[in-house]
Parts: C-alpha cells; sequence; structure tokens
C-alpha cells in the first residue's frame, strides 16, 4: 500500500503520526511511505532520518494526499485539507467528529474512509489510542502543578516534595483513571503526600493494592472533596464520564475555602472541565486566577512534549496502521472488531452511532459498508 504522512497543520500541532522507526516496519513489509518534508521535524526527527528509514520525501502537502491510498496523520484535517482528501482514502488519524459538524459534513462528501484513532475499542472497553495520550497528560500535570506552584509564578511557594524537617505538599487528584493514576505516581515521586478520590470502589482497592505509602484512596463525594481542598496545594482533574460533560467537582464557592496560591491543573478541559471556573487554555497562555487560586487548563498538553507524545501515540498506532496496510482496510475491519470499532464515515455513510446522534444524520450499520465493499 501507498502510505502518507502529511506535516500536521493545525495551530501548535508539533506530533508526527510515523517515525522513522514506523516507516521501517512498513518498509520492511512492502508497503511504499511518503513523507511531506518537515513532517517530523518538531518531534525532532529529520528528513534525513526519514530518507535513511526508506521513506520518499514529498515537498508538498498536495503531494502527499495526491499519491497516498492511506495517509496517517494526528489531527483532524482541517477546511484547507479537505479538499486534497481523495473518494476511497483511506485516513487514520484522530477525528473527534462529534465536536465538529463542519468537518463531518465534509468527510461525507469526500467519500473517503475515516477511521478515528478515538473510537478504536477494545473488548474490555479500553480506548488503546487514547491512552498514551493521557498518560502524558497525567504526567505532565504534576510537572506543571509544581512550576506554577513557585512562588514567582504566583503559587504558594512550596516545594512539591519539602526536605528534611519541612512537610511535603498536598497533592489532590480528582479521578483514578490514566490521568489519575500518573499524575499520583509523579506526585508521590517527588514525595508529596497525595490523595486520589474516585466514584469507582474497585478503581479504589486496586490504587490502594499497587501505590506507594504517600498515596491515599478517598471516595469521591461533594462533602470529601470541600474538605480536601482546603488542604490541597496543587489539585489535578482527571475524571470522566464517557460520552458526558465532564462533572464539576469543585464548585466556585470551594475557591474561597483554599489556601491563596493553590495551583488547579483541569486535565478533563476537553471534556468540558471538572472544576466550575474551568476555561479552556492554551500553551501560550496557560493559566489564569480566580480568586487567587492558579488555574492552568490546556486542552492540548500533550502538544508541548511533542518527542515523547510522538513516540507515545505512535507506539500504539504502529500495530494496526500495519496491519490496514497489509490486509486494506476491508479485511483489516471485519477480521479485528477493535479496528471496527474505529471507522466513523465510511463513502460517505456515517457507521458510527455516536456521530450520527450528534447531528441527526442517517445512520449505516457497519457490517453494511464492509459486506457491500467486501463485493465490489
Ligand atoms: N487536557 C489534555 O491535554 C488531555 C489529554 C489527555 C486526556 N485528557 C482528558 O482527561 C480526562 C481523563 O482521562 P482518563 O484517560 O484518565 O479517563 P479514565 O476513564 O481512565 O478515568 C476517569 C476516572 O474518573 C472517575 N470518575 C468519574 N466520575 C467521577 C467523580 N464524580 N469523582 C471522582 N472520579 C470520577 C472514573 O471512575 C475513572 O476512574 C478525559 O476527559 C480526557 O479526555 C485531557
Amino acid at each position: 500500500m501507498i502510505i502518507g504522512v502529511p506535516q500536521e497543520i493545525k495551530n501548535n500541532e508539533n506530533r508526527v503520526a510515523l517515525t522513522p522507526a514506523g516507516v521501517t516496519e512498513f518498509v520492511k513489509q512492502g508497503h511504499s511511505v511518503y513523507v511531506q518534508q518537515g513532517a517530523g521535524a518538531s518531534s525532532g526527527f529529520t528528513d534525513q532520518e526519514y530518507r535513511e528509514a526508506g521513506a520518499t520525501l514529498l515537498a508538498t502537502i498536495e503531494e502527499v494526499y495526491g499519491i497516498a491510498e492511506m495517509i496517517i496523520k494526528v489531527k483532524e484535517p482541517i477546511a484547507s485539507e479537505y479538499p486534497l482528501i481523495k473518494e476511497n482514502q483511506l485516513l487514520f488519524t484522530y477525528f473527534h467528529f462529534a465536536s465538529s459538524q463542519p468537518l463531518t459534513q465534509a468527510m461525507i462528501e469526500r467519500k473517503a474512509v475515516c477511521l478515528a484513532y478515538e473510537t478504536v475499542e477494545k473488548t474490555d472497553r479500553s480506548l488503546p489510542l487514547l491512552v498514551p495520550m493521557s498518560e502524558v497528560a497525567g504526567r505532565m500535570a504534576v510537572q506543571e502543578g509544581a512550576k506554577y506552584l513557585e512562588k514567582p509564578m504566583g503559587g504558594r511557594g512550596i516545594l512539591l516534595g519539602g526536605v528534611a524537617g519541612v512537610k511535603p505538599a498536598n497533592v489532590l487528584v480528582l479521578g483514578g483513571g490514566i490521568v489519575g493514576t500518573q499524575s499520583a505516581k509523579m506526585a508521590a515521586g517527588l514525595g508529596a503526600n497525595v490523595t486520589i478520590v474516585d466514584i469507582s470502589l474497585p478503581r479504589l482497592r486496586y490504587l490502594e493494592d499497587i501505590m506507594p505509602a504517600n498515596v491515599d484512596t478517598v471516595m469521591s463525594n461533594e462533602y470529601t472533596i470541600r474538605q480536601l481542598v482546603q488542604q490541597a496545594d496543587l489539585i489535578i482533574g482527571g475524571v470522566l464520564i464517557p460520552g458526558a460533560k465532564a462533572p464539576s467537582l469543585i464548585t466556585r464557592d470551594m475557591l474561597k475555602l483554599m489556601r491563596p496560591g493553590t495551583v488547579m491543573v483541569d486535565v478533563a478541559i476537553d471534556q468540558g472541565g471538572c472544576f466550575e471556573t474551568s476555561h479552556a487554555t492554551t500553551h501560550q497562555d496557560p493559566i489564569y486566577v480566580v480568586d487567587d487560586i492558579i488555574h492552568y487548563c490546556v486542552a492540548n498538553m500533550p502538544g508541548a512534549v511533542p518527542y515523547t507524545s510522538t513516540l507515545a501515540l505512535t507506539n500504539a498506532t504502529l500495530p494496526y496502521a500495519l496491519q490496514l496496510a497489509g490486509q486494506g482496510w476491508q479485511k483489516a475491519c471485519s477480521q479485528n472488531e477493535e479496528l471496527r470499532k474505529g471507522l466513523n464515515i465510511v463513502h460517505g455513510k456515517v457507521v458510527y452511532r455516536g456521530v450520527s446522534d450528534a447531528f441527526d444524520l442517517p445512520f449505516t450499520e457497519v457490517s453494511e459498508v464492509l459486506g457491500h465493499v467486501a463485493h465490489v
């Protein structure tokens, strides 16, 4: 198959969908890979490294879309890319269709095959192509929190780990999923006193078993959170209710109970945020202050560490991409249920329920498009 890797052109997107190591795997299996010049530069991969791995470098994005049977990307195509997408072309990337009607409409009109990273799903309902970014964001949340706790940054001026004779900081982690677990591990590793709250007792039991002694687990409810915020120096929000807006676990009135200079990092901001006073910020201007409490609410945290994020993402996407290239999307999706769940729009038909529901569009069973295509 002919694989195309365009440069990401969405604002502030520094990741790339395929590393030179990934190119080697495709080439080894007999595929041709075309990479846009400079596509890997922001992630630390040079054109020369791609060339040495066996890719052909192309000067323009038009050439990459023009030649490829499968486009591998990171973010959804933006408007200037829509006309470049060809009928039958396979696009394997994050789409987040339900949040953009224009994108959904454009992909229907282009009659492409859209396989979305975010809906590839394992039988245990986990989302293997979202996990790596949650891991990155969870770990980064502590790093960012520690930075903004410094006095010159506006924080309380407390060191997470303390020192001999001085108590460490208190870190409160809301949600003990992927983000929360990684945050708790990082904060605990730095020596902070960590409390994780979650509504799932089995999850709390598991965390209690695996976490070090300086991590406590507590059942999540309003009363408890109200108590905990009063002693917290750093609060990290990582709750998720799949398919819904995040619940506002920290209400505006709770800010008054906190110590000035407390830092709150709302990782769940991409789902609306779990603090009532959260609104999305960018890496250019990541924080704002409400009632003396610092809010960090960057919606694409992994974008700040593109080297790590690119490798983490491609480690997860590569096996799926290789299967798609090796078997073609119809066969790969027929045989692999995880990949089949990633199909969102195929030849102008919406085959993912969440997308058809979001915009009241006709829904087509995925088996229908697979069956139809298999007989063509
Ligand atoms: N800002 C970013 O750059 C960025 C990056 C990656 C992920 N995220 C977001 O971070 C959030 C968390 O992702 P995740 O992968 O850790 O999800 P996850 O499903 O692994 O974990 C969510 C946890 O929240 C818990 N929870 C739900 N309601 C709760 C409540 N009322 N109180 C306490 N806990 C509650 C769940 O039981 C679960 O353990 C998501 O919204 C995700 O989109 C943001």
